[in-house]
């Protein structure tokens, strides 16, 4: 695993729905190596423990990586204060990344909410040949549905409360287009009750399918076990590291 660690400079800030913000960062040897579904950490002033944050989007041509991320407590708050041209010490980009198929296939791609940042890089590889199925609970948390029009996906936006897009959960639209269409691969970041349905529905139509874990870590690289997740290899269970064998999962092998 190939990683760096430096003091990289915020080069655009955005507040993209309320406690949502998104940076675009300078660093352009993180930039050249990353993939999507890998994570940076993030070392906040006042802090000592890093805070895991997935790459949203990589330009290798302008060496930049974009990360979003929601303030869930003190120290998201922290790094949502920080202002454009602040540096921040980052370690990145850590973890296995979404495996990504010849750009012709058909790929579905999905996100519950700040689970959605992640897919933005793997729809960019498959473009129109993505579906985008994002969700939020309801029109003010909605974020990043324009990117993946411009990358020109097929954008299925569902909101809890139907304030935006259709009203309901990920899983009902992932199983109105599978009825449709099948699909050679899904990709999937969110809560795991999300993520449960999703592999249902990925099994019921023999569906290769990958998630994304969010599990609280420690280190970020495997040394202090904070991130343990139950998974099954050739029938036999044990517990895997989040940081250093995921946060991608394939599906059969995650117990959630
Ligand atoms: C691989 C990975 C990718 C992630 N990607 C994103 C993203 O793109 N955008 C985003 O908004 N959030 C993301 N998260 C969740 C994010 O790390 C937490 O929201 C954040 O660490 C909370 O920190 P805090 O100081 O605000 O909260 P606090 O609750 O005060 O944090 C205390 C400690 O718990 C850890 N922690 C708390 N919640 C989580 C959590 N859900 N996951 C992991 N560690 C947690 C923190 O790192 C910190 O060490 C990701 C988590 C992981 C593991
Ligand atoms: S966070 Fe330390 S082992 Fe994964």
């Amino acid at each position: 695993m190939k990683y760096t660690q430096g003091n990289y400079r915020i080069v655009k800030k955005e507040n993209l729905a309320k406690n949502c913000y998104d940076f675009t960062i300078a660093c352009p040897e993180i930039a050249e190596i990353a993939q999507a579904g890998q994570f940076a950490h993030v070392k906040i002033n006042g802090f000592s423990l890093r805070r895991p944050i997935s790459i949203c989007e990589v330009d290798k041509e302008n060496g930049t990586i974009r990360i979003v991320f929601e303030i869930r407590g003190e120290g998201t708050k922290a790094l949502a204060d920080c202002n454009e041209n602040t540096l921040i010490d980052i370690i990145a980009p850590l973890g296995n990344g979404f495996t990504l198929l010849d750009s012709s296939k058909k790929a579905i791609v999905i996100g519950g909410g700040i689970g959605v940042p992640p897919m933005v890089e793997v729809a960019k590889h498959y473009r129109k040949n993505a579906t985008a199925i994002i969700g939020f609970r309801s029109a003010n948390a909605v974020i990043l549905n324009e990117d993946f029009d411009s990358l020109g996906a097929n954008v299925m936006l569902c909101t809890d409360d139907g304030t935006m897009g259709q009203k309901g959960y990920v899983t009902t639209a992932l199983a109105t287009r599978l009825e449709q269409e099948t699909a050679d691969i899904i990709y999937a970041c969110g809560p795991h009750l999300m993520l449960k349905g999703i592999i249902e529905l990925a099994n019921k139509y023999n569906i290769r399918c990958e998630v994304s874990l969010e599990e609280r870590m420690g280190c970020g690289v495997g040394a202090c076990l904070v991130c343990a997740c139950k998974t099954v290899k050739d029938g036999k269970e044990y517990f895997a590291h989040v940081c250093k064998d995921g946060p991608v999962f394939d599906s059969k092998e995650v117990i959630l």
